[in-house]
């Protein structure tokens, strides 16, 4: 592990990516100041991070989009180099349904954020992207360059209109800036101690088949398999957390050692391959040697045939390629599902 490369304030650290980013980050040697409002994350995660990185990471429970509150830990935390910032609002549905609470939480935050590090001269920061904001793309692998369909959601509205706020907040010279298109992210830690932790009934994929396979879900509904595809079920581009967790490290590297070539760049974070639904179910049968209990049914308005990742351009500019394969992924969401069922947590 390194000594000392910088500190870094992560938003919504105690979150999905945010505690698995937290963790790859210590391992390269940063110091890490987490804030997180515990709307979407729960504060045993924060022992967790500490039984895997031996380190605390300093933490507030505070509200991103709250000035006050966000200016009071960057009174406290000098030295900052860079923000990476997860703090968001993510489900889908819920967007389509209140697309105001989205609005408000999401770019608030996202504003008041800037205006802070404008304040204290804080200049880097990463952004918690998503490939929603390309909507339903006409052609996969789906590159930097594709145009943005219009947002299917409120949700990937706030996406869209984040990228472009950072955009022209850095065409003022005052921050560098990389928001990262995440794919899908799976899987959880080796350690079985991080993870996702859904609220009520999952949204996507892969935890609503673990929850199936744990018996907390009678079957899983797999959602039309009349597509335009090899088995008529959707293609995704599924990444392992920890993979994604490392993009952010190396996007942390890139700012902070200058490797930028312009100040405002972005990056897809997907593997590249294309797996159906019905062969992320296959392979967590195949290597978690379980039987899913699951039925077709109709189509999920405002899903995609196909998105998946050209990731040449983080190769290249990163220096990040994804390594974890399905099997990791698979593998690891279930020893998580049981690790939360052990211990009673949810
Ligand atoms: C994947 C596939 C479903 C559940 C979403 C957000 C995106 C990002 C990732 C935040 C689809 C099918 C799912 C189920 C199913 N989140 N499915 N039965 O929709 O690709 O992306 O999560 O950034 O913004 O849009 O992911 O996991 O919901 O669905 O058949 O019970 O699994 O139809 O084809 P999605 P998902």
């Amino acid at each position: 592990m390194d000594i000392n490369k910088g500190k870094i304030l992560v938003t919504g650290g105690l979150g999905f990516i945010g505690s698995h980013t937290v963790v790859e980050l210590i391992a390269a040697g940063y110091e890490v100041v987490i804030a997180d409002d515990l709307s979407n994350a729960q504060l045993f995660i924060l022992d967790n991070i500490e039984k895997i990185s031996n380190a605390k990471p300093s933490f507030y429970q505070i509200d991103v989009a709250d000035k006050i509150s966000l200016s009071g830990v960057l009174n406290k935390e000098k030295n900052i180099d860079a923000v990476i910032h997860f703090a968001a609002f993510k489900a889908v549905g819920e967007s389509v349904k209140e697309p105001l609470k989205y609005f408000r939480n999401n770019l608030y935050s996202l504003i008041n954020l800037l205006e802070c590090m404008n304040e204290k001269q804080i200049s880097n920061i990463v952004f918690s992207s998503s490939a929603t904001v390309y909507g339903d793309p006409d052609k996969s692998p789906v590159t930097e360059t594709t145009p943005f369909k219009k947002a299917l959601s409120a949700y990937g509205s706030t996406k869209q209109t984040g990228e472009d706020i950072l955009e022209k907040v850095a065409a003022t010279k005052s921050v560098n800036a990389i928001s990262l298109r995440y794919f899908n992210p799976v899987g959880a830690h080796s350690s079985a101690l991080l993870g996702e932790l859904p609220l009520g009934i999952p949204n996507n994929l892969l935890p609503f088949v673990t929850q199936t396979a744990a018996g907390l879900r009678e079957k899983l509904t797999v959602y039309g398999n009349d597509y335009n595809t090899p088995d008529g079920t959707c293609i995704r581009d599924y990444i392992h957390v920890v993979d994604l967790a490392k993009a952010h490290v190396k996007s942390c590297d890139r700012l902070l050692q200058n490797q930028q070539k312009n100040n405002y760049e972005v990056f897809n974070i997907g593997t590249g391959n294309g797996v159906s639904v019905l062969e992320v179910i296959q392979a967590f049968e195949k290597y978690n040697n379980l039987k899913l209990n699951y039925s077709i049914g109709a189509k999920r308005e405002g899903d995609a045939a196909v998105m998946y990742a050209d990731t040449a351009l983080a190769e290249s500019k990163l220096g990040w390629k994804a390594t974890l394969d399905m099997g990791e992924m698979v593998t690891s969401a279930w020893k998580w599902q049981l690790y939360i069922r052990q211990h009673k947590l949810n």
